[in-house]
């Protein structure tokens, strides 16, 4: 647990929490980091639409939780080249639904965004102020979202952009790159592509530390809410990500078929969606708010297998 969680158990009593897209990969997390005395309201499809305008905005303001976090979002990356319109709908319209919400009751709204907002062409880490020139569908999606919020008079948000997200129950690259090991004994890797796996049990974190912020601010940042970058320490290639999963992969013993991994170009592995080559955040801004040290990507993926084999 973070520094701050200690402290954020007493801040947090009774907390109401919203969680929107409660059966997604980070909400899953979300659940288990929370501190103890945070009562959960939980909302996915089929029951909670968040294309549904007055549903959400009846639903929020009749609950009236004191935090939404919004982890729902049309995640498809390359299905939201052809389904644009479901995509906008849902990472960028419904997210205004829920600024509205959260106007109604004064609830404090987190909301996740992505590093795919970027181009990639950049050659330091990306900072919150760096203009957005996203080269998707999804990006341009999640951009429209992260603009709802910040073109709004709401002034208690938290948008936390992430990236090369994985954890339990989801579809991700750690468990992608094991079924395909165990498949085939060798691998082709995009090699040019960069940036920062990120764990959601850290992220997971990042979120109650930022709320423990709002709370109590750590000076000199007066006022916490805002837009910030959150991944693991250290970057890497997606072929670096894919070595290192193999290796952990090893010392747990499962069983691999996979000889070798051969890094690619991007150009040698074509997809709907482009994406970016560069991702990398820099982090300064969420550490000065919080105070607390961010895992670094590396000890963070031993950790999901040390959980992984705890509970397969
Ligand atoms: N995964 C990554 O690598 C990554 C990287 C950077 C940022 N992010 C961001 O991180 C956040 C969490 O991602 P994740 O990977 O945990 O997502 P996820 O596992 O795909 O979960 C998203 C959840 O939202 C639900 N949902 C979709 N449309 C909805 C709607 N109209 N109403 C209500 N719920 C709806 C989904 O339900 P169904 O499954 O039924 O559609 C799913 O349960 C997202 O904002 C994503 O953009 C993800």
């Amino acid at each position: 647990m973070p520094g701050c969680m200690m402290a954020a158990d007493s801040r947090h009593a009774g907390l109401q929490i919203a969680l929107i897209g409660a059966n997604g990969m980070l909400a899953g997390m979300i659940r288990e980091r929370a501190p103890h005395d945070c009562n959960f309201h939980l909302f996915d499809l089929p029951g909670f639409d968040l294309n549904d305008r007055s549903q959400v905005v009846d639903v929020l303001s009749s609950l009236a939780p004191d935090v939404i976090i919004n982890c729902a979002a049309f995640t498809n990356v390359d299905g939201a080249e052809t389904e644009h319109d479901l995509a906008m709908a849902v990472n960028g319209t419904a997210v205004g639904f829920l600024v509205e919400a959260a106007q109604d009751v004064d609830a404090t709204l987190v909301h996740v965004s992505t590093d795919y907002v970027f181009d990639g062409q950049a050659t330091i880490p990306y900072v919150e102020s760096d203009l957005p020139n996203p080269q998707s569908a999804y990006g341009r999606t999640k951009l429209a979202g992260e603009q709802a919020i910040i073109n709004s008079d709401l002034e208690k948000y938290f948008i936390v952009r992430t990236s090369w997200l994985y954890g339990p129950g989801g579809n991700n690259f750690v468990e992608t790159i094991l079924r395909l090991a165990a498949e085939r004994e060798e691998l082709r890797i995009i090699s040019d592509q960069v940036g920062s796996p990120t764990y959601t049990a850290d992220l997971a974190d990042a979120v109650f530390c930022l709320l423990a912020a709002s709370a109590s601010p750590q000076p000199p940042v007066s006022s916490p809410y805002g837009l910030y970058h959150f991944a693991n320490e250290g970057s890497c290639s997606w072929y670096e990500f894919a070595c290192a999963i193999v290796e952990e992969a090893q010392k747990c013993a499962l069983s691999l078929k996979v000889q070798k991994i051969h890094p690619i170009a991007t150009e040698d592995y074509p997809l709907p969606a482009k994406r970016p080559a560069n991702s990398v955040f820099d982090k300064h801004k969420y550490k000065a708010a919080t105070g607390v040290d961010i895992p670094g990507w590396r000890d963070s993926l031993n950790a999901y297998f040390l959980r992984r084999e705890a509970r397969p």
